[in-house]
């Protein structure tokens, strides 16, 4: 009988959990669009990581301890670049902007998958 009554009240807040409503901020991208909180995680991980983005060796970037000083600074994202593809557009291939850039075309050369360049983005759209 107690046990019944225990799955019943385990049940119930687990579906509360469940259903909670994750933080607004982390779940609205910059664009209006929803993301996880999970994409955008993902993406500092993969912008800190030096066997993924290794971004760090060339850029400081905001927020934490990364200080690469070959690049500029990566802060006030938003402002730099009028939306989220031309970020991608800049990451996949930073030749088309800058054609003799030390950094490398992370997209063309396949170094990360365009998911992992769209997690990136949605990363630095928050800085
Ligand atoms: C080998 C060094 C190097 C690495 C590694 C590197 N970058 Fe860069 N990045 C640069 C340089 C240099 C520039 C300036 C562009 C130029 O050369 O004119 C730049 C520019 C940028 C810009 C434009 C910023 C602005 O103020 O105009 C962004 C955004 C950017 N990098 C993101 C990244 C991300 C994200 C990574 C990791 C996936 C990365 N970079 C890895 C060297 C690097």
């Amino acid at each position: 009988m107690m046990g019944k009554y225990w799955t019943a009240i385990c049940q119930r807040a687990l579906l509360a959990l469940v259903l909670a409503p994750a933080p607004a901020a982390a779940m609205r991208g910059a664009d209006g669009q929803n993301l996880p909180p999970s994409a955008i995680a993902e993406g500092r991980r993969i912008a800190l990581s030096p066997r993924l983005g290794n971004c760090t060796a060339c850029h400081a970037i905001a927020g934490t301890s990364a200080d690469g000083n070959l690049g500029p600074a990566l802060r006030d994202i938003r402002r730099l670049f009028p939306n989220k593809a031309a970020l991608f557009a800049e990451i996949y291939d930073p030749t088309i902007m800058a054609p003799r850039t030390a950094m490398p075309p992370f997209g063309k050369y396949r170094i990360l998958t365009s998911g992992q360049i769209q997690k990136l983005v949605d990363f630095l759209w928050t800085l």
